[in-house]
């Protein structure tokens, strides 16, 4: 992946400590030609004052948060705020909507994901996406949707590494016991759980450096959704989450840090409020209307 240059002062990566703060936006200054991450490294990801419009109406103001890595950042907030566009921007699908434009920087590992030379399919590809409503393709079988996202890099895999990587991807998608005697059989015929599952294993499969989620578990029941937090706590051992929920226990569950966005009326922007680790945005939030929203009398 080729990426823009521009570099800024990160904080040390793998500063799990390091609350996803709204901090000043660092100024920029002009870095190398460095690829983005070698393998293995860490990658955190952060977006300075972004700012994400439709037809020129900002819908989120200067959105500033850093995301840790190996760790899972919950966005919450209520209805309309923004989240889902702001997490759409994080991996440039937001841009996939006539219109749509955003202004401010995501930076993985310190490169500019909207630089000028940055390639939108290859950073969709290090910083991949779930959705609410499971979206395997319904009519290709089960495996084929695991390799779905591989089909389309540039590495050729033999038949017996296919194979492996289906495996493996479902093992890690927490899926392989349960569609092990069904790999070529129609992905529609899964159950919601299974197919979200699916979805992540897609996702995975292309090793991103980055996974975002937005209510993943919206349209699961409660076993399901327990399943989903179990696969997330392993794959922040591997990899960045940043989840968008709806759910305050999920989100005290499954997160190390959250940002709570909001909106003053109809209309206007929406903001980040507050960003910190999640028991400190819980248990001691600095801001009223954090204390609001998280204790359920508002929003
Ligand atoms: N495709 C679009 N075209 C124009 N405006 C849009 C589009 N998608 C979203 N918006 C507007 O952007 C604002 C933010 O919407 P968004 O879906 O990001 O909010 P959200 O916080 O994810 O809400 P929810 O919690 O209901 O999912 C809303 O005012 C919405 O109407
Ligand atoms: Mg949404």
């Amino acid at each position: 992946m080729t990426d823009e240059t521009d570099m800024s002062d990160v904080p040390a990566p793998g500063a799990a400590d390091s609350a996803p703060v709204a901090a000043p936006a660092p100024q920029p200054r002009r870095g190398t030609d460095a690829p983005p991450a070698a393998d293995g490294a860490p990658v955190p990801l952060r977006s300075e004052g972004l700012s994400c419009l439709f037809s020129g109406r900002v819908v989120v103001e200067d959105a500033t948060i850093a995301f840790p890595t190996n760790t899972v950042t919950a966005i919450i907030g209520p209805s309309g705020c923004g989240k889902s566009t702001y997490i759409r921007a994080l991996n440039r699908m937001h841009e996939a909507v006539p219109g749509a434009t955003t202004t401010g920087r995501v930076l993985l590992h310190d490169h500019d994901i909207y630089g000028r030379r940055a390639d939108p399919v290859a950073i969709r590809r290090r910083i991949g996406m779930v959705f609410q409503r499971p979206n395997p393709f319904p009519t290709k079988s089960v495996a084929d949707n695991v390799l779905a996202g591989v089909a389309f890099t540039r590495t050729r895999l033999s038949r017996a590494e296919r194979t492996a990587l289906v495996e493996s991807t479902l093992r890690g998608a927490g899926l392989w016991d349960e569609v092990k005697n069904r790999l070529h059989s129609p992905a529609g015929g899964l159950s919601g759980g299974q197919q979200q599952r699916l979805c992540i294993a897609r996702a995975l499969a292309v090793e991103p450096a980055v996974l975002l989620m937005d209510e993943p578990c919206s349209a699961l029941d409660p076993q399901s959704t327990q399943r989903i937090e179990d696969l997330i706590h392993e794959l922040k051992q591997r990899i960045t989450v940043v989840i968008v929920t709806h759910n305050m226990q999920q989100a005290a569950r499954v997160s190390d840090f959250t940002a709570f966005f909001t909106i003053r009326t109809e209309g206007e922007p929406g903001k980040v409020v507050e960003a910190g680790p999640t028991r400190q945005i819980f248990g001691a939030p600095k801001d009223p209307q954090t204390e609001a929203y998280v204790s359920g009398r508002f929003g």
